[in-house]
């Protein structure tokens, strides 16, 4: 009895506060809907990062305007495949095989949400981050990482990679 007393206490506070959680949902459907716009491989960390815009994103760089609200990049993480010393293994180009992929990472951008950046939060500007495993489920863990290095672009809307997507569209 108590405990679905406080299920039901549970439903009704999140029903009455659903709009600033700071949480995303799972973009389900980022490979099949969103553009793949530049792979990049992290030598250092021996990881390929898989970029992808969604429509929103691509329509906002077409017109060489800001993201709009609602805008979702995705950045889907690969662990590189690497030879028995260690060493990533490459393609003839020379990119990174992938060993398959670690994480999804979504950034999201909101309404109204000033432009400080504001740790304990989730977001930088009016971004807010999340982290997910290859499968949805969302990573164990805070993002004040996210939203301390994502700042570092904050003269360019938070976002690093925008010049690469300009480039994927010209
Ligand atoms: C140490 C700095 C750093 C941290 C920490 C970091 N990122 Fe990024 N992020 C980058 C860089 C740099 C890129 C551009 C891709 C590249 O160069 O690998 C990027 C790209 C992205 C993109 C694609 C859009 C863009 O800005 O280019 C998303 C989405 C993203 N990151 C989400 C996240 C999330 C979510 C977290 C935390 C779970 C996170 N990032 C943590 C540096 C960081």
């Amino acid at each position: 009895m108590r405990l679905s007393a406080a299920i039901l206490a549970g439903a009704i506070l999140t029903a009455a506060a659903p709009a600033d959680t700071g949480r995303l949902a799972w973009p389900a459907d980022y490979r099949a809907s969103g553009l793949h716009y530049a792979t990049v491989d992290q030598p250092l960390r021996k990881v390929i990062h898989r970029l992808y815009a969604t429509a929103t994103a691509v329509d906002a760089v077409r017109r060489g305007g800001p993201f709009p609200t609602g805008t979702r990049l995705i950045m889907e993480v690969h662990a590189a495949r690497l030879d028995d010393r260690g060493r990533p293994l490459t393609d003839a180009d020379g990119g990174f095989l992938t060993a398959g992929p670690v994480a999804v990472y979504v950034m999201r951008k909101g309404a109204g949400r000033g432009g400080t950046p504001a740790l304990r939060q989730r977001r930088s500007g009016e971004w807010s981050y999340d982290a997910f495993d290859p499968g949805g489920r969302r990573a164990a863990g805070d993002v004040d990482g996210c939203v301390e290095c994502h700042d570092l672009r904050r003269y360019d809307d938070f976002v690093f990679s925008r010049p690469r997507l300009e480039r994927r569209l010209r």
